[in-house]
C-alpha cells in the first residue's frame, strides 16, 4: 500500500533534531526556521523535554479521563495566569482543528445558534466545522458546506455588525494573527471592537490562537498585543512542541454539563507532561521575550530592502512578501544554504522557528538570503 497524497514532499528524511537544527539521513544539518510549521516552540529534542516524556512514560504512559489528572490541573493554572484568563477553565484535546470544533460547538450550545462569522484568508483546520469557516472553498466538501458560514473581509467592522444585527450568529471566530494567510495581524482597533459587537448581538467570541500563541508571536498569546478579553481561545501547534496536544481556554459564562465534551486522548499523561515541559523551559529560558528580541532584529535588517514588498508579524512569526514570484526561493534556502523556511501564497516567505532561535542564527538566515540571486 502507497501513502495518501497529502502535501508535495521534499526529498529529505529528517532523523535528529537538537535545538533549532534537524539532521537528514545523510548527515546534512539544516537550519529550523520552520519549526515543523509552527509547532517546534521549545527546540528539537530539548534535554529537560525529553526527559518530562520519558520519566512520564515510565511511570504511566496513559489512563481515560475518567479519572483525576493533577497534570491536566497544573496545565488549566499555569495557561490562565499565561493568558491572563485566570477565571476561564481549561478543555484539552489532540490538534487546532480539534480545538476549533470544540470551541464552536461551545459556542453554539451555549447560544443556541448555528451561524458563524470568519474572516478571509483565514485557516481554522481541515475537520468539518473548522474546514468550514476556513477561507479555501478547494477544501470544502459538500458535507462540510452544510454549515451556516459567512467569511468578512478583516479589518471591516461594519460588515461584521451587519452580519451580526439578525441576532442569529452563534460565534465569530478570528486568528490572533493569521498564519497560513502569510502572517496578516488584524488592527488592534478592529479586534477590540469586536468584543462589544459581540456582546451586543449575542455572539461569542473566539481567538484562534493556534499557530499565533505560545510565545510565537513576542506576547504568550497574539491577542495579548490588543486590549480584547476573548470567550473561547484555542490553540494546540506549539503547546506541546511536536507532541499531539490542543486546548480551549474557556470563558466561566458556559456552563459544562457532563458528555458535552469529551475525547480519549486529550490530556493524557504524555500530553500534559510535553506540555508543561514546554511551559517550563519557556518560563525558564525566558522564550518569549527572546522571540520578541530575535524577532524584532530579524524584522530591523529585513526593512527596507527593495526586493521586498512588505514585512509582516511579530516575534518569530514573520511574513517577508516579495514583489516578485518566490517559486525557487525555498527550494534554494533549503538544498543550497540547508535552511528550512515556510511559504504562504506565491510570493510570501514565512518564518516560524523554534522560539529559542538566537541573534547569530537569525543573521546566518540573513547572510544566506542576501547570496541567493532574487531575494
Ligand atoms: C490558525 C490555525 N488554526 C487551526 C489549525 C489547524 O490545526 P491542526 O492542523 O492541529 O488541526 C491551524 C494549522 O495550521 C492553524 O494555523
Amino acid at each position: 500500500m502507497e501513502l495518501f497524497d497529502v502535501y508535495p514532499l521534499f526529498d529529505i528524511t529528517p532523523v535528529k533534531g537538537e535545538g533549532c537544527y534537524i539532521w537528514d539521513d545523510k548527515g546534512t544539518k539544516y537550519l529550523d526556521l520552520y519549526g515543523g510549521h509552527a509547532v517546534i516552540s521549545v527546540g528539537h529534542s530539548h534535554p529537560h523535554y525529553v526527559e518530562r516524556i520519558t520519566e512520564q512514560v515510565k511511570k504511566i504512559g496513559f489512563y481515560s479521563n475518567s479519572v483525576q489528572n493533577p497534570m491536566q490541573k497544573e496545565l488549566a493554572h499555569k495557561l490562565g495566569q499565561l493568558s491572563g484568563l485566570e477565571d476561564f477553565t481549561l478543555f484539552l484535546c489532540n490538534s487546532g482543528a480539534e480545538a476549533n470544533e470544540n470551541a464552536l460547538k461551545l459556542a453554539s450550545f451555549h447560544t443556541g445558534r448555528s451561524k458563524v462569522v470568519a474572516f478571509q484568508k483565514g485557516f481554522h483546520g481541515r475537520t468539518s466545522g473548522a474546514v468550514a469557516i476556513t477561507d479555501n472553498p478547494k477544501i470544502i466538501a459538500p458535507f462540510n458546506a452544510k454549515h451556516e458560514v459567512s467569511i468578512l473581509p478583516l479589518n471591516d467592522i461594519d460588515a461584521v455588525e451587519q452580519e451580526l444585527k439578525n441576532n442569529d450568529v452563534a460565534a465569530v471566530i478570528i486568528e490572533g494573527i493569521q498564519g497560513i494567510a502569510g502572517i496578516i495581524t488584524p488592527d488592534a482597533s478592529f479586534l477590540e471592537a469586536l468584543e462589544p459587537l459581540c456582546k451586543k448581538y449575542g455572539a461569542v467570541l473566539i481567538l484562534d490562537e493556534v499557530q499565533s500563541g505560545y510565545g510565537r508571536s513576542g506576547k504568550f498569546f497574539g491577542f495579548q498585543h490588543t486590549n480584547v478579553k476573548p470567550d473561547l481561545v484555542t490553540m494546540a501547534k506549539g503547546m506541546g512542541n511536536g507532541f499531539p496536544v490542543g486546548g480551549v481556554l474557556i470563558s466561566p459564562m458556559f456552563e459544562a454539563s457532563y458528555g458535552l465534551l469529551g475525547t480519549t486522548f486529550g490530556g493524557n499523561y504524555l500530553a500534559c507532561a510535553a506540555s508543561l515541559a514546554v511551559l517550563e523551559i519557556i518560563e525558564q529560558e525566558k522564550l518569549v521575550e527572546n522571540a520578541k528580541k530575535v524577532g524584532d532584529h530579524l524584522l530591523s535588517k529585513l526593512v527596507g530592502k527593495a526586493e521586498i514588498k512588505e514585512l509582516r508579524g511579530s516575534g518569530l512569526m514573520i511574513g517577508v512578501e516579495y514583489h516578485e514570484k518566490i517559486a525557487d526561493l525555498r527550494r534554494k534556502l533549503l538544498f543550497e544554504k540547508c535552511i528550512f523556511t515556510g511559504v504562504a501564497g506565491t510570493n510570501t516567505v514565512r518564518l516560524l522557528p523554534p522560539l529559542n532561535l538566537t541573534i547569530d542564527q537569525a543573521d546566518f538566515f540573513l547572510k544566506s538570503l542576501g547570496e541567493i540571486p532574487n531575494s
